[in-house]
């Protein structure tokens, strides 16, 4: 008798809870709406997607029907609820057990927070009063967290690997940082990089994971200059994932000994809850217990006790509710089972590899959370100049005629205006982003898109550019700005 290894359609490890349906809208009607909102597809009422819904994997999690019990046993006690104690059993269990000390020792080393940026705040603001002039490098760094650096006058600097943009090359660990300008940096200023950042997988660059042999050569050169290693770690289980699959000596180590070992080279973390915590909001700032960093600035932890009181909350449940941290203890449990992770990051390549076979410009290989579109090969041939912004109005076609909706992530999202000089300055990569929420989609949803992307490329000479109408000049000007076709 054939076994079930040999069905090359599996089954998926988790069956549908809970569903909704959706409303029914034309293409009229949301080609309408969108013109209202100035083309910015995050102003567009979710309610109206017939589609899927690709702008973010952040928060958009479906919860398990655990987390939705573990929801209603929250405890919302002022200080020291429930879940307080059981999210450092957690953290402990799924980190180290140095990332979160005993309350009783009143050593603070772990602070919640509602989301990633708040941590960043929180982390950036105290680094930009030690010194100025001040650097900090990353693999890749997410928009906010540039945003939050800047804001804090510390340079944000990215040194993306050469492979990211190499075609030719199949690693499976674009996302690593280059450690040759890395090493550059740390001989030209070392004096003035206060920590590094890994950031795991990398988001702006091309959501492509970091091998664990790049996370501990970089340890290594930064430890040996003294600086601090830090993990902006939101998506560290679909980074394990690829450690397991893709490097040989781990390919036969549990998920949760990989986590271990790639936390174990950090002085530092910050995260946001909302990508592998599975859980819809949350965030956290763990300082390693006897780590780098707190050596070096051993008051921290007090100034950062004051900040999340002013700022978010008692200690003991930060910018949470009770049952969105019940919510947390119970999705960091899932989010380290192998057949979770397998079937959550082969769902994305499956869908990266539909839309690679249809001819689309995509990043290779696919990371483990999202899809991204390169905007420049895909309107090569065309008129589309980088000024016209044709990601910006591909999104737009794309949700107005198929009702789907992705996010541009490039000349537009990371770029900026000159006043002075009337130019554009624009950065390294430019793409669209379709991110994929975890426990959401179904095969046929992702062929849709796929589908439609085709569509769209087999017409792209059709596609017009764009005005900018308002916002061009702003900070984190895509979540902001507005636009109109220039037909
Ligand atoms: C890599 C990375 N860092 C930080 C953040 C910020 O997290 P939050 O949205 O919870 O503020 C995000 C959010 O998407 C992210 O992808």
């Amino acid at each position: 008798m054939p076994d079930e290894n040999q069905l090359v359609n599996k089954a998926r490890p988790y069956s549908n809870h809970s569903v909704f349906f959706k409303k029914n809208y034309t293409a009229e009607e949301r080609a309408a709406t969108l013109e209202k909102v100035g083309l910015n597809v995050f102003f567009f009422p979710s309610e109206m997607i017939t589609g899927c819904d690709m702008l973010s994997d952040s928060g958009t999690t479906t919860m398990t029907n655990e987390q939705w019990a573990a929801l209603f046993r929250g405890d919302e006690a002022y200080g020291s609820n429930k879940g307080y104690f059981l999210l450092i059993n957690r953290i402990k269990e799924t980190f180290g057990p140095e990332f979160f000390n005993d309350p009783t020792l009143n050593k603070p080393n772990a602070f919640i927070f509602h989301q990633g940026r708040a941590c960043e705040d929180a982390l950036f603001s105290l680094l930009g009063k030690t010194g100025a002039g001040l650097i900090i490098p990353s693999n890749g760094h997410f928009d906010t967290t540039q945003a939050n650096i800047e804001a804090n006058n510390i340079k944000a600097v990215n040194l993306f690997s050469e492979e990211l943009h190499n075609e030719a090359s199949n690693s499976h660990f674009k996302g690593n940082m280059d450690i040759a300008k890395l090493k550059n940096l740390l001989d030209e200023k070392k004096e003035k990089i206060p920590l590094i950042y890994l950031t795991i997988t990398n988001n702006t660059g091309g959501g492509q994971p970091v091998s664990m042999a790049n996370i501990k050569e970089v340890a290594d050169l930064v430890h040996h200059y003294n600086i601090p290693l830090f993990f902006d770690a939101c998506r560290f289980a679909e980074n394990a994932w690829f450690i397991h699959e893709y490097e040989p000596d781990w390919q036969t180590k549990d998920i949760k000994d990989i986590v271990k070992q790639m936390f174990s080279y950090v002085d530092g973390f910050t995260i946001s809850f909302k990508k592998d915590g599975l859980t819809n909001m949350g965030g956290g700032l763990f300082l390693k217990n006897n780590g780098l960093f707190l050596k070096k600035y051993p008051t921290f932890p007090d100034t950062l006790l004051n900040y999340q009181i002013i700022k978010e909350g008692h200690p003991t449940y930060g910018g949470l509710s009770g049952r969105s941290i019940m919510t947390l203890v119970s999705g960091l449990k899932t989010v380290t089972k192998q057949e979770y992770l397998t079937h959550r990051i082969s769902q994305v390549q499956e869908f990266g590899q539909t839309m690679h076979e249809q001819g689309l410009p995509i990043v290779m290989p696919v990371g483990g959370h999202a899809v991204y579109l390169d905007i420049n090969k895909f309107f090569t041939g065309t008129a589309m100049k980088p000024e016209d912004f044709g990601g910006i109005s591909l999104t737009a076609i794309l949700l107005a005629a198929y009702g789907h909706r992705a996010c541009e992530l490039g000349y537009f999202a990371f770029g900026s205006y000159n006043k002075k000089t009337k130019k554009e300055i624009f950065p390294e990569v430019n793409y669209i982003r379709f991110a994929i929420p975890r426990l959401k989609y179904e095969k046929q949803d992702l062929d849709s898109v796929a589908e439609a992307m085709l569509l769209l490329y087999k017409n792209k000479d059709k596609i017009p550019p764009i005005n900018v109408t308002y916002g061009r000049d702003l900070p984190l000007r895509h979540f902001k700005a507005r636009f109109e076709f220039n037909e």
